[in-house]
């Protein structure tokens, strides 16, 4: 038997890329993490980067290039119009979606502008597997509601369902029966659902959820932002999918949704967005929005060198070694947090490890933000940024009531090809001290709280002097060590 088992969820994640270039990163004393996090009003978004020693705050935009990448960036042809860059990226795009179309955007939440634009009215009810906060955003701003109709398990932070991003079929069934098909523009199913800890659907999912619509006429919108992680989720965990290539999944995929939509700051590490689809009509409908939000028809609001990178980066999201990286490394921080008794999101999934911030901060109700508070306390504890994933990044209700999330979840994101083990196991070694002490965290109230994305730029403040007795423990524990 070999000592230690690599990769495939067995054992160590192994870095399957070497790195070249590489950035300092430098981790303040605790008091300054104490101050800097006051100063940015207990919300990590408020950080500046130099303050931080390991950002998991996302992926968005900070998956780390592949040198095919950068070499690409250097042929990039500069135009306003007509750019041989945009006809790259449109034929590979093209060519891995199989649609007929594709347009360009500046990143994902401009996809959902116009895609909400075109589609949704007042009266519109969009069902979707889960929300992602702008996708809702947008849906509701254009006089719709959504309606999420993820499998039961799909909620339930310690349920080993390996497909918890599946949408219920019968209760999509019954929803159509009871707004009308003609009160629904589409179907959204998100990819690596992003808000209940990256979990993937399952092709015979997104089957039954496409016969439905064919039978009511109803379109199905794909959010492809994490599709890297669903696809080797899939091929895992789907026995229909463990033969197959990612490109043949990613085209089944593709031809059972009507649009494609996906932010490149995610899928194909680089930046920007866009959408793929075949329809004549709504392409047209679609296409007079580009010049309008975005920039011209063969841009689209990025750059041409990040267009390059991005049609690069999509070819080796084809690669399964590539797109191994993020699921092998979450597993792994997921594996070594349960080992440190941390309540955590199961079974691993894409994006990143998901600490369950409600079971951790139990004595913390919803009004005080538990996902929050264990944000703030963790930047304190270890000068690791994650982000708040719960009631913060929820909307108030009309009449200003709290909506608490269905989750409360300490999201750390795992950029692609950035961090190593030792990194993690700091992180790991950090949280377990945390959870060892969590009866010294208390809640966070807003000091300034704005009306849109709150999560965003609002200030809050805590309970009591809960951060100082945590650096009080903190120096008592650990002196000057690292
Ligand atoms: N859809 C999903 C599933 C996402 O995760 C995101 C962004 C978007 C759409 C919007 O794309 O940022 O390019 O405008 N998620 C980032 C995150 C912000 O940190 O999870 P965007």
């Amino acid at each position: 038997m070999p000592d230690v088992r690599f990769h495939r969820g067995e054992g160590l994640p192994l870095e399957m890329h070497k790195a070249r270039i590489v950035q300092k990163l430098e981790l303040k004393p605790i008091e300054e993490r104490a101050a800097s996090m006051a100063g940015a009003g207990y919300n990590t978004f408020l950080l500046r980067n130099s303050d931080v020693f390991i950002d998991m705050l996302t992926d968005s935009g900070t998956n780390a290039m592949s040198d095919r990448q950068l070499a690409a960036m250097m042929m990039a042809d500069d135009a306003y119009a007509g750019s041989e860059t945009f006809y790259r990226l449109d034929e590979t795009i093209r060519r891995i979606f199989g649609k007929k179309y594709f347009l360009p955007a500046h990143q994902g939440r401009a996809c959902e502008s116009i895609i909400s634009q075109v589609f949704v009215g007042p009266g519109s009810v969009v069902p979707m597997n889960y929300h992602f906060t702008t996708s809702k955003a947008h849906i509701v701003l254009n006089g719709g509601r959504i309606e999420e109709l993820l499998v039961e398990e799909g909620l339930d932070v310690t349920s080993e369902h390996p497909f918890k991003g599946d949408m219920d079929t019968a209760a999509l069934s019954s929803l159509i029966d009871d707004v009308g098909a003609k009160n629904i523009p589409f179907v959204r199913i998100e990819a690596g659902t992003n808000l209940i800890g990256g979990q993937p659907f399952s092709l015979a999912n997104l089957r039954e959820v496409r016969g439905i619509c064919d039978d009511r006429g109803i379109m199905i919108v794909l959010d492809a932002s994490l599709l890297a992680d669903n696809l080797y989720l899939m091929k895992r965990r789907e026995e229909a999918c463990a033969d197959m290539s990612i490109e043949e999944i990613t085209r089944e995929v593709s031809d059972l949704c009507d649009v494609v939509y996906f932010s490149a700051r995610k899928l194909g590490c680089a930046r920007g967005g866009g959408m793929c689809l075949d329809d004549d009509d709504a392409y047209l409908r679609m296409r007079e929005m580009i010049p309008l939000y975005e920039g011209f028809l063969t841009y689209g609001g990025m750059s041409v060198r990040e267009m390059e990178a991005l049609a690069v980066g999509l070819e080796e999201t084809m690669d399964e070694d590539v797109i191994s990286q993020g699921p092998e490394f979450t597993a792994y921080a997921v594996g070594r947090l349960r080992e440190r008794g941390v309540p955590v999101v199961l079974p691993a999934g894409g994006l990143g490890a998901h600490v369950d911030a409600k079971a951790f901060l139990d004595h913390i109700p919803a009004e005080h933000y538990p996902a929050g508070a264990l944000a703030a306390a963790f930047f304190v504890a270890s000068g690791v940024r994650g982000m708040e994933r719960g009631t913060m990044s929820e909307q108030r209700d009309e009449d200003g009531s709290e909506h608490p999330a269905h989750m409360e979840l300490l999201r750390l994101a795992l950029p692609r090809r950035v961090f190593t083990v030792s990194q993690l196991e700091y992180v790991v070694d950090r949280l377990g001290w945390l959870y060892e002490n969590r009866h010294l965290v208390e809640g966070l109230r807003f000091v300034e709280e704005p009306e849109i994305l709150r999560f965003f730029f609002g200030k809050l403040e805590p309970l009591s002097a809960w951060p100082e007795r945590l650096v009080e423990q903190y120096t008592r524990d650990f002196g000057d060590s690292l």
